[in-house]
């Protein structure tokens, strides 16, 4: 293990819409921009910031549209947010985003508590979207959530994930982000899957999920690394919890990762410190402490005299 570590690999940053979504007090849209200012600074180059989903399913996003005037992408960075359907769509066209995030789960019964539709409908639904927002000039990427476990049906046969994985990158969706949704996988799992993937498809078409409620992402994400995989979503403190498990652990916290990779001489282009200062934007923003492990410990254990 370990013998072939790639020069660089990529972080796309979900913390203000995956760790977000999740948070029950409602914050202010203008924190909101501080928080997306701050993952700007660190060096962040792919941020999805918010989703434009329905309100009432996920009532602290529903200041997507207020949100995106208010932000401005510096060249070089592009901002995404999640999008169910053709009213998602319009409303991300309107608010001049350029890409979108689409997102279905392998588990036809999380699907249907996640967005009301069957896996076929979700299909349907984004063979008309997906063509939609590529005609009109934008990118799409795509999640496929609950490749590792469901919360309603426990194990899950890969070939499921497989398949739609398949369908949404024949669609033209430039990459497909799969899901550890309430972070159930191992690393001997990840292993098996990642295998299983990349024997199918080309490492840049693919992406790693993590969420860290059993403390296995950083692990899952170093197994992954060394099976060739080569983008990675995180989220800054690992903001982020999971609805199923009230106070769990959220995403893959970006420093954790990118505190990993830096040492093991892998670039991501990030700037650390000033990660860790966006982490703390992200506890201000939340008004509670976040469970990222260099977020709490730092990045150095020096301490000045
Ligand atoms: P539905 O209720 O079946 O929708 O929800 P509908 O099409 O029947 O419409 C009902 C009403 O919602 C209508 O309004 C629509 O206009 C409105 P009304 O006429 O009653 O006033 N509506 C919308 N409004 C604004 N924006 C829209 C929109 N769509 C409909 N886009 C729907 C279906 C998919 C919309 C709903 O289930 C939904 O929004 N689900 C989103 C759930 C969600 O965001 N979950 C979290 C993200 S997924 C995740 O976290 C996993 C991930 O991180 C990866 C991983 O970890 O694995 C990505
Ligand atoms: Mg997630």
């Amino acid at each position: 293990m370990l013998d072939a570590l790639p020069d660089r690999v990529s972080v796309y940053e979900v913390s203000p819409r995956d760790g977000l979504q999740n948070e029950a007090a409602p914050i202010a849209t203008a924190a909101k921009v501080r928080l997306i200012e701050a993952l700007v600074r660190a060096g962040l180059t792919r941020i999805e910031v918010t989703s434009f989903v329905s309100p009432r399913w996920i009532p602290q996003l529903a200041d997507a549209d207020e949100l995106l005037p208010l932000l401005s992408a510096p060249p070089g960075v592009t901002f995404s947010a999640l999008c169910p359907n053709a009213r998602g769509l319009e409303r991300a066209r309107a608010s001049g985003l350029e890409e979108i995030a689409v997102f279905m789960s392998a588990s036809e019964t999380h699907n249907q508590k996640n967005t009301n539709k069957s896996t076929e409908a979700s299909l349907r639904t984004f063979r008309e979207v997906v063509s939609s927002a590529l005609e009109g000039g934008m990118r799409v990427r795509a999640y496929v959530s609950t490749v590792w476990g469901c919360p309603y049906e426990g194990a899950v046969d890969p070939a499921r994930a497989l398949s739609i994985t398949e369908q949404l990158l024949e669609m033209g969706c430039y990459q497909v982000s799969l899901g550890d949704t309430i972070g159930v996988g191992t690393p001997l799992q990840t292993r098996t899957l990642g295998k299983l993937f990349l024997s199918e498809f080309p490492q840049e078409k693919l992406a790693l999920h993590l969420h860290d409620t059993r403390g296995t992402a950083l692990a899952n994400a170093l197994v992954g690394l060394d099976l060739g995989f080569r983008h990675f979503d995180a989220s800054v403190a690992g903001l982020g919890g999971c609805p199923y498990a009230p106070g769990a652990a959220g995403n893959l916290a970006t420093e954790d990762l990118v505190y990993m990779l830096s040492g093991m001489g892998v670039e991501t282009g990030l700037d650390l410190e000033r990660l860790v200062e966006a982490g703390q934007v992200a506890e201000a923003v939340v008004g509670r402490r976040l469970p990222g492990k260099v977020h709490q410990a730092g990045v150095s254990s020096l301490r000045s005299a």
